[in-house]
Protein backbone atom coordinates (compact mmCIF):
# COMPACT_ATOMS: atom_id res chain seq x y z
CA UNK A 1 0.00 0.00 0.00
CA UNK A 2 1.03 3.21 -1.11
CA UNK A 3 -0.28 6.66 1.57
CA UNK A 4 0.28 9.63 1.05
CA UNK A 5 0.21 11.58 4.20
CA UNK A 6 0.06 15.37 4.48
CA UNK A 7 1.27 17.54 7.44
CA UNK A 8 3.42 14.31 8.53
CA UNK A 9 6.17 16.40 10.09
CA UNK A 10 3.59 17.88 12.66
CA UNK A 11 2.41 16.62 16.17
CA UNK A 12 -0.12 14.20 15.02
CA UNK A 13 0.98 13.69 11.18
CA UNK A 14 4.52 12.40 12.51
CA UNK A 15 2.92 9.94 15.06
CA UNK A 16 0.54 8.75 12.06
CA UNK A 17 3.78 8.01 9.85
CA UNK A 18 5.59 6.50 12.94
CA UNK A 19 3.07 4.12 13.17
CA UNK A 20 2.66 3.11 9.86
CA UNK A 21 5.98 2.54 9.45
CA UNK A 22 6.59 0.83 12.59
CA UNK A 23 3.24 -0.30 13.99
CA UNK A 24 0.72 -1.85 11.16
CA UNK A 25 0.23 -5.10 9.90
CA UNK A 26 -1.67 -4.95 7.16
CA UNK A 27 -4.57 -7.31 6.18
CA UNK A 28 -2.70 -9.79 3.80
CA UNK A 29 1.01 -9.62 5.46
CA UNK A 30 3.23 -8.32 3.25
CA UNK A 31 5.96 -5.22 3.60
CA UNK A 32 4.23 -2.68 5.50
CA UNK A 33 3.11 0.81 3.76
CA UNK A 34 5.34 3.05 1.76
CA UNK A 35 4.64 6.60 2.75
CA UNK A 36 5.17 9.87 0.85
CA UNK A 37 5.04 12.90 3.61
CA UNK A 38 3.86 16.24 2.39
CA UNK A 39 4.92 18.51 4.32
CA UNK A 40 5.74 22.16 3.00
CA UNK A 41 7.75 22.67 6.62
CA UNK A 42 5.86 25.31 8.34
CA UNK A 43 7.31 27.07 12.00
CA UNK A 44 5.21 23.85 13.07
CA UNK A 45 7.17 21.43 11.38
CA UNK A 46 9.84 18.95 12.93
CA UNK A 47 12.16 16.73 11.43
CA UNK A 48 13.17 15.31 15.01
CA UNK A 49 9.78 14.12 14.87
CA UNK A 50 10.28 11.44 12.28
CA UNK A 51 13.98 10.94 12.49
CA UNK A 52 13.19 7.62 14.10
CA UNK A 53 12.24 6.03 10.81
CA UNK A 54 13.11 8.69 8.23
CA UNK A 55 16.38 6.60 6.92
CA UNK A 56 13.88 3.47 6.07
CA UNK A 57 13.80 2.93 2.57
CA UNK A 58 9.65 2.73 2.67
CA UNK A 59 9.79 7.03 3.87
CA UNK A 60 9.88 9.55 1.18
CA UNK A 61 9.36 13.41 1.84
CA UNK A 62 7.98 16.40 -0.60
CA UNK A 63 7.74 20.10 0.48
CA UNK A 64 5.05 21.00 -1.07
CA UNK A 65 2.60 23.27 -0.10
CA UNK A 66 -1.09 21.78 -0.45
CA UNK A 67 -2.44 24.74 -1.57
CA UNK A 68 -0.59 24.78 -4.67
CA UNK A 69 -2.71 22.88 -7.26
CA UNK A 70 0.09 22.53 -9.78
CA UNK A 71 2.64 20.90 -7.32
CA UNK A 72 0.44 18.98 -5.10
CA UNK A 73 -0.73 17.38 -7.90
CA UNK A 74 2.32 16.30 -9.78
CA UNK A 75 3.71 14.81 -6.26
CA UNK A 76 0.64 12.93 -6.08
CA UNK A 77 0.99 11.65 -9.73
CA UNK A 78 4.83 10.69 -9.07
CA UNK A 79 4.15 9.04 -6.06
CA UNK A 80 0.89 6.90 -7.70
CA UNK A 81 -0.79 6.68 -3.94
CA UNK A 82 -3.33 4.52 -3.12
CA UNK A 83 -4.79 6.77 -0.31
CA UNK A 84 -4.12 10.43 1.09
CA UNK A 85 -4.10 10.79 5.20
CA UNK A 86 -4.57 14.51 5.13
CA UNK A 87 -3.71 16.09 8.63
CA UNK A 88 -2.08 19.34 7.00
CA UNK A 89 -2.84 22.37 8.45
CA UNK A 90 -2.72 25.55 10.66
CA UNK A 91 -3.98 24.01 13.84
CA UNK A 92 -3.57 26.72 16.73
CA UNK A 93 -6.24 28.28 17.64
CA UNK A 94 -4.44 31.55 19.25
CA UNK A 95 -3.08 31.81 15.95
CA UNK A 96 -5.95 31.91 14.05
CA UNK A 97 -7.17 34.86 16.02
CA UNK A 98 -4.11 36.73 15.17
CA UNK A 99 -3.94 35.95 11.52
CA UNK A 100 -7.37 34.08 10.34
CA UNK A 101 -6.04 34.29 5.88
CA UNK A 102 -3.66 31.65 6.88
CA UNK A 103 -5.69 29.23 7.72
CA UNK A 104 -8.40 29.91 4.74
CA UNK A 105 -5.45 29.51 2.13
CA UNK A 106 -3.93 25.90 4.33
CA UNK A 107 -6.99 24.66 5.72
CA UNK A 108 -9.91 25.18 3.14
CA UNK A 109 -8.16 25.93 -0.28
CA UNK A 110 -5.54 23.40 0.39
CA UNK A 111 -7.83 20.75 0.97
CA UNK A 112 -10.10 21.76 -1.82
CA UNK A 113 -6.57 21.53 -4.12
CA UNK A 114 -5.54 18.29 -2.16
CA UNK A 115 -9.13 17.09 -3.15
CA UNK A 116 -9.04 17.90 -6.39
CA UNK A 117 -5.65 16.13 -6.79
CA UNK A 118 -6.44 13.22 -5.13
CA UNK A 119 -9.66 12.75 -7.54
CA UNK A 120 -7.68 13.36 -10.39
CA UNK A 121 -4.92 10.82 -9.55
CA UNK A 122 -7.75 8.24 -8.56
CA UNK A 123 -9.30 8.89 -11.87
CA UNK A 124 -6.07 8.65 -14.09
CA UNK A 125 -5.27 5.09 -12.53
CA UNK A 126 -9.27 3.96 -13.07
CA UNK A 127 -9.13 2.99 -9.45
CA UNK A 128 -11.37 5.55 -7.73
CA UNK A 129 -13.50 3.44 -5.97
CA UNK A 130 -10.94 1.68 -4.69
CA UNK A 131 -9.22 4.67 -3.71
CA UNK A 132 -9.48 6.38 0.06
CA UNK A 133 -8.96 9.80 1.15
CA UNK A 134 -9.16 10.23 5.07
CA UNK A 135 -9.51 13.47 6.36
CA UNK A 136 -8.53 14.46 9.90
CA UNK A 137 -10.44 16.43 11.40
CA UNK A 138 -11.33 18.77 15.35
CA UNK A 139 -13.97 18.33 17.16
CA UNK A 140 -14.23 22.29 17.62
CA UNK A 141 -16.25 21.94 14.17
CA UNK A 142 -19.42 21.29 16.85
CA UNK A 143 -18.61 24.48 18.80
CA UNK A 144 -19.06 25.11 22.58
CA UNK A 145 -20.52 22.44 25.02
CA UNK A 146 -22.64 23.14 27.79
CA UNK A 147 -21.92 21.60 31.13
CA UNK A 148 -24.91 19.60 31.19
CA UNK A 149 -25.29 18.95 27.43
CA UNK A 150 -24.34 15.30 26.26
CA UNK A 151 -20.96 15.03 24.61
CA UNK A 152 -20.50 15.19 20.34
CA UNK A 153 -21.00 12.37 18.27
CA UNK A 154 -21.19 12.19 14.41
CA UNK A 155 -24.79 13.75 13.96
CA UNK A 156 -23.93 17.07 16.65
CA UNK A 157 -24.64 20.02 14.04
CA UNK A 158 -21.89 22.46 12.57
CA UNK A 159 -21.26 25.53 14.91
CA UNK A 160 -17.68 26.49 14.95
CA UNK A 161 -16.46 29.63 16.45
CA UNK A 162 -13.17 30.36 16.04
CA UNK A 163 -11.72 30.86 12.92
CA UNK A 164 -9.45 28.16 13.07
CA UNK A 165 -12.49 25.88 13.47
CA UNK A 166 -14.43 27.56 10.66
CA UNK A 167 -11.72 27.29 8.56
CA UNK A 168 -11.99 23.33 9.57
CA UNK A 169 -15.59 22.60 9.41
CA UNK A 170 -15.49 24.38 5.56
CA UNK A 171 -12.95 21.58 5.30
CA UNK A 172 -14.94 18.85 6.18
CA UNK A 173 -18.04 19.91 3.74
CA UNK A 174 -15.53 20.28 1.05
CA UNK A 175 -14.54 16.79 1.51
CA UNK A 176 -17.93 15.22 2.16
CA UNK A 177 -19.29 17.26 -0.93
CA UNK A 178 -16.47 15.46 -3.08
CA UNK A 179 -18.02 12.27 -1.63
CA UNK A 180 -21.19 12.97 -3.04
CA UNK A 181 -20.61 14.54 -5.78
CA UNK A 182 -17.33 12.86 -7.76
CA UNK A 183 -17.46 9.25 -5.78
CA UNK A 184 -14.22 10.21 -3.91
CA UNK A 185 -14.06 7.94 -1.10
CA UNK A 186 -13.68 10.22 1.31
CA UNK A 187 -13.68 9.48 5.39
CA UNK A 188 -14.03 11.92 7.91
CA UNK A 189 -12.49 11.97 11.79
CA UNK A 190 -13.42 14.54 13.89
CA UNK A 191 -11.04 14.01 17.21
CA UNK A 192 -11.03 15.58 20.70
CA UNK A 193 -7.39 17.83 21.84
CA UNK A 194 -4.58 15.36 21.60
CA UNK A 195 -1.24 15.44 23.54
CA UNK A 196 2.38 13.55 23.88
CA UNK A 197 5.72 14.03 21.89
CA UNK A 198 6.63 16.05 19.92
CA UNK A 199 3.77 18.52 20.78
CA UNK A 200 4.72 22.22 19.32
CA UNK A 201 4.99 24.13 22.67
CA UNK A 202 2.47 27.01 21.56
CA UNK A 203 -0.17 24.42 22.72
CA UNK A 204 -1.66 24.24 26.57
CA UNK A 205 0.47 21.05 27.72
CA UNK A 206 3.67 21.57 25.95
CA UNK A 207 4.05 25.17 26.98
CA UNK A 208 3.04 24.24 30.47
CA UNK A 209 5.35 21.62 31.54
CA UNK A 210 8.38 23.80 29.95
CA UNK A 211 7.24 26.87 31.62
CA UNK A 212 7.00 24.74 35.23
CA UNK A 213 10.38 23.43 34.32
CA UNK A 214 11.86 26.84 34.19
CA UNK A 215 9.72 28.13 37.16
CA UNK A 216 8.31 30.40 34.79
CA UNK A 217 4.73 32.36 35.28
CA UNK A 218 2.05 29.66 33.93
CA UNK A 219 -0.95 31.54 32.28
CA UNK A 220 -4.57 30.22 32.41
CA UNK A 221 -6.50 31.80 30.32
CA UNK A 222 -9.91 33.37 32.13
CA UNK A 223 -10.66 30.93 35.46
CA UNK A 224 -9.66 27.70 33.93
CA UNK A 225 -13.07 26.31 34.07
CA UNK A 226 -12.97 25.49 30.41
CA UNK A 227 -13.10 21.47 29.92
CA UNK A 228 -10.84 19.66 27.28
CA UNK A 229 -11.52 16.20 26.26
CA UNK A 230 -7.46 14.71 26.08
CA UNK A 231 -6.38 11.75 23.87
CA UNK A 232 -2.78 10.41 23.76
CA UNK A 233 -1.76 11.42 20.60
CA UNK A 234 -0.18 7.94 19.70
CA UNK A 235 -3.75 6.99 20.17
CA UNK A 236 -5.26 9.04 17.74
CA UNK A 237 -2.83 8.04 15.36
CA UNK A 238 -3.87 4.25 15.29
CA UNK A 239 -7.50 5.61 15.48
CA UNK A 240 -6.76 7.34 12.49
CA UNK A 241 -4.83 4.61 10.40
CA UNK A 242 -7.75 1.94 11.45
CA UNK A 243 -10.29 4.45 9.96
CA UNK A 244 -7.89 4.29 6.84
CA UNK A 245 -7.79 0.63 6.75
CA UNK A 246 -11.31 -0.39 8.23
CA UNK A 247 -13.62 2.43 8.01
CA UNK A 248 -16.16 3.02 5.63
CA UNK A 249 -16.29 5.59 2.80
CA UNK A 250 -19.06 8.36 3.45
CA UNK A 251 -19.03 7.77 6.87
CA UNK A 252 -17.55 9.90 9.66
CA UNK A 253 -16.11 8.83 13.22
CA UNK A 254 -15.87 11.07 16.50
CA UNK A 255 -12.51 10.30 17.99
CA UNK A 256 -12.27 11.22 21.44
CA UNK A 257 -10.31 9.45 25.15
CA UNK A 258 -13.45 10.34 27.50
CA UNK A 259 -11.23 12.16 29.35
CA UNK A 260 -12.63 15.83 30.27
CA UNK A 261 -10.23 18.19 32.52
CA UNK A 262 -10.69 21.29 33.40
CA UNK A 263 -7.25 23.71 32.30
CA UNK A 264 -7.01 24.54 35.99
CA UNK A 265 -6.92 20.42 37.07
CA UNK A 266 -4.87 19.80 34.18
CA UNK A 267 -2.47 22.81 34.89
CA UNK A 268 -2.23 21.71 38.84
CA UNK A 269 -1.63 18.28 37.44
CA UNK A 270 1.27 19.58 35.53
CA UNK A 271 2.99 21.07 38.44
CA UNK A 272 3.18 17.98 40.56
CA UNK A 273 4.02 15.46 37.94
CA UNK A 274 6.87 18.36 37.34
CA UNK A 275 7.78 18.75 40.90
CA UNK A 276 7.75 15.18 41.92
CA UNK A 277 10.17 14.62 38.71
CA UNK A 278 12.70 17.07 39.37
CA UNK A 279 12.83 15.94 43.40
CA UNK A 280 10.79 19.22 44.61
CA UNK A 281 8.18 19.84 47.32
CA UNK A 282 5.03 18.57 45.27
CA UNK A 283 2.82 21.24 45.16
CA UNK A 284 5.48 24.20 45.05
CA UNK A 285 4.63 24.95 41.45
CA UNK A 286 1.04 25.69 41.24
CA UNK A 287 2.38 28.97 43.20
CA UNK A 288 3.39 29.60 39.03
CA UNK A 289 -0.59 29.70 38.38
CA UNK A 290 -1.36 32.86 36.86
CA UNK A 291 -4.81 33.75 36.25
CA UNK A 292 -4.64 36.33 32.61
CA UNK A 293 -7.25 37.65 30.08
CA UNK A 294 -9.51 35.17 28.29
CA UNK A 295 -9.25 34.15 24.85
CA UNK A 296 -11.76 35.67 22.73
CA UNK A 297 -14.87 33.62 22.13
CA UNK A 298 -13.19 30.69 24.09
CA UNK A 299 -15.22 27.97 23.66
CA UNK A 300 -16.39 26.48 27.19
CA UNK A 301 -16.42 23.07 26.65
CA UNK A 302 -15.55 20.20 24.45
CA UNK A 303 -16.36 16.85 24.79
CA UNK A 304 -16.98 13.30 22.43
CA UNK A 305 -18.53 9.97 22.23
CA UNK A 306 -16.70 7.73 20.58
CA UNK A 307 -18.96 4.69 20.51
CA UNK A 308 -19.23 4.47 16.94
CA UNK A 309 -15.51 4.07 16.80
CA UNK A 310 -15.44 1.95 19.16
CA UNK A 311 -17.80 -0.59 17.85
CA UNK A 312 -17.81 -0.11 14.14
CA UNK A 313 -13.83 0.19 13.75
CA UNK A 314 -13.31 -2.04 16.96
CA UNK A 315 -11.10 1.12 18.18
CA UNK A 316 -10.52 2.28 21.83
CA UNK A 317 -7.79 4.77 23.56
CA UNK A 318 -5.14 2.26 25.31
CA UNK A 319 -3.64 5.47 27.44
CA UNK A 320 -5.41 7.16 30.01
CA UNK A 321 -4.85 10.80 31.16
CA UNK A 322 -2.96 10.11 33.93
CA UNK A 323 -0.24 7.64 32.40
CA UNK A 324 -0.49 10.00 29.28
CA UNK A 325 0.25 13.19 30.93
CA UNK A 326 2.97 11.42 33.08
CA UNK A 327 4.52 9.60 30.13
CA UNK A 328 4.34 13.42 28.75
CA UNK A 329 5.92 15.33 31.10
CA UNK A 330 8.38 12.86 31.47
CA UNK A 331 8.83 12.89 27.41
CA UNK A 332 9.69 16.37 27.56
CA UNK A 333 11.78 16.98 30.57
CA UNK A 334 13.85 14.25 28.14
CA UNK A 335 13.97 16.15 25.17
CA UNK A 336 15.01 19.21 25.34
CA UNK A 337 16.75 18.94 22.66
CA UNK A 338 13.45 18.90 20.52
CA UNK A 339 11.64 21.90 22.15
CA UNK A 340 15.03 24.19 23.12
CA UNK A 341 15.57 25.11 20.03
CA UNK A 342 12.05 26.05 18.91
CA UNK A 343 11.53 28.41 21.57
CA UNK A 344 14.83 29.84 20.50
CA UNK A 345 14.21 30.29 16.99
CA UNK A 346 10.52 29.99 16.06
CA UNK A 347 7.89 30.77 19.21
CA UNK A 348 9.38 32.10 22.42
CA UNK A 349 6.54 31.18 24.56
CA UNK A 350 4.83 34.46 24.91
CA UNK A 351 0.91 35.15 24.93
CA UNK A 352 -0.81 34.70 21.40
CA UNK A 353 -4.50 35.33 20.59
CA UNK A 354 -5.13 38.61 22.35
CA UNK A 355 -5.90 41.28 19.38
CA UNK A 356 -9.49 40.11 18.78
CA UNK A 357 -9.17 39.90 15.10
CA UNK A 358 -6.33 40.10 12.42
CA UNK A 359 -6.15 41.83 9.30
CA UNK A 360 -4.37 39.58 7.06
CA UNK A 361 -5.85 38.02 3.69
CA UNK A 362 -5.91 34.39 2.33
P1 LIG B 1 0.66 20.77 13.60
O1 LIG B 1 0.46 22.24 13.55
O2 LIG B 1 1.52 20.19 14.66
O3 LIG B 1 1.25 20.25 12.21
C1 LIG B 1 0.74 20.67 10.98
C2 LIG B 1 1.74 20.27 9.90
O4 LIG B 1 1.16 20.65 8.62
C3 LIG B 1 3.09 20.98 10.01
O5 LIG B 1 4.15 20.04 9.90
C4 LIG B 1 3.09 21.95 8.83
O6 LIG B 1 4.38 22.18 8.29
C5 LIG B 1 2.17 21.27 7.84
N1 LIG B 1 1.53 22.24 6.94
C6 LIG B 1 0.87 23.37 7.32
N2 LIG B 1 0.44 24.03 6.24
C7 LIG B 1 0.81 23.30 5.15
C8 LIG B 1 0.62 23.46 3.75
N3 LIG B 1 -0.03 24.52 3.26
N4 LIG B 1 1.11 22.51 2.93
C9 LIG B 1 1.79 21.44 3.42
N5 LIG B 1 2.02 21.25 4.74
C10 LIG B 1 1.52 22.16 5.60
O7 LIG B 1 -0.82 20.15 13.66
P2 LIG B 1 -1.35 18.86 14.45
O8 LIG B 1 -1.67 19.25 15.83
O9 LIG B 1 -0.45 17.72 14.17
O10 LIG B 1 -2.74 18.63 13.69
C11 LIG B 1 -2.79 17.81 12.52
C12 LIG B 1 -4.23 17.75 12.04
O11 LIG B 1 -5.07 17.20 13.06
C13 LIG B 1 -4.81 19.11 11.70
O12 LIG B 1 -5.60 18.98 10.53
C14 LIG B 1 -5.68 19.46 12.89
O13 LIG B 1 -6.76 20.28 12.52
C15 LIG B 1 -6.16 18.08 13.31
N6 LIG B 1 -6.48 17.92 14.74
C16 LIG B 1 -5.61 18.34 15.69
C17 LIG B 1 -5.92 18.13 17.04
C18 LIG B 1 -4.95 18.55 18.12
O14 LIG B 1 -5.28 18.42 19.32
N7 LIG B 1 -3.74 18.99 17.81
C19 LIG B 1 -7.12 17.51 17.40
C20 LIG B 1 -7.99 17.08 16.39
C21 LIG B 1 -7.66 17.29 15.05
P1 LIG C 1 -4.89 24.78 23.19
O1 LIG C 1 -3.80 23.84 23.57
O2 LIG C 1 -4.55 26.03 22.46
O3 LIG C 1 -5.98 23.91 22.39
P2 LIG C 1 -7.48 24.31 21.88
O4 LIG C 1 -7.66 25.78 21.99
O5 LIG C 1 -7.48 23.83 20.47
O6 LIG C 1 -8.42 23.54 22.76
O7 LIG C 1 -5.66 25.20 24.51
C1 LIG C 1 -6.26 24.24 25.35
C2 LIG C 1 -7.03 24.99 26.42
O8 LIG C 1 -6.08 25.67 27.26
C3 LIG C 1 -7.95 26.06 25.89
O9 LIG C 1 -9.13 26.09 26.69
C4 LIG C 1 -7.15 27.35 26.06
C5 LIG C 1 -6.32 27.08 27.28
N1 LIG C 1 -4.98 27.72 27.36
C6 LIG C 1 -4.60 28.42 28.52
O10 LIG C 1 -5.39 28.53 29.48
N2 LIG C 1 -3.36 28.98 28.56
C7 LIG C 1 -2.48 28.87 27.51
O11 LIG C 1 -1.35 29.44 27.60
C8 LIG C 1 -2.87 28.16 26.34
C9 LIG C 1 -1.94 28.04 25.16
C10 LIG C 1 -4.14 27.60 26.31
Amino acid sequence: MRIAVTGGLGFIGSAVIRHLLTGVELPGGGPGPTVLNIDKATYAATTGSVASVSDLDRYQHAAVDIADGPSIQAALIEFEPDAVVHLAAESHVDRSIDGPGQFIRTNVVGTFELLQAARMEAERRSMLEDFRFVHVSTDEVFGSLAMDAAPFTETTAYDPRSPYSASKAASDHFVRAWHETYGLPTIITNCSNNYGPFHFPEKLIPLMIIKAKAGEPLPVYGKGENIRDWLYVEDHARAIVTALLQGAPGETYAIGGSAEQSNLDVVQAICDLVDEALGDRVGGRRDLITFVDDRPGHDLRYAIDSTKAQTELGWKPSVDFTEGLRRTVDWFLANEWWWQPLLDERYAGQRLGTVGGGDDQP
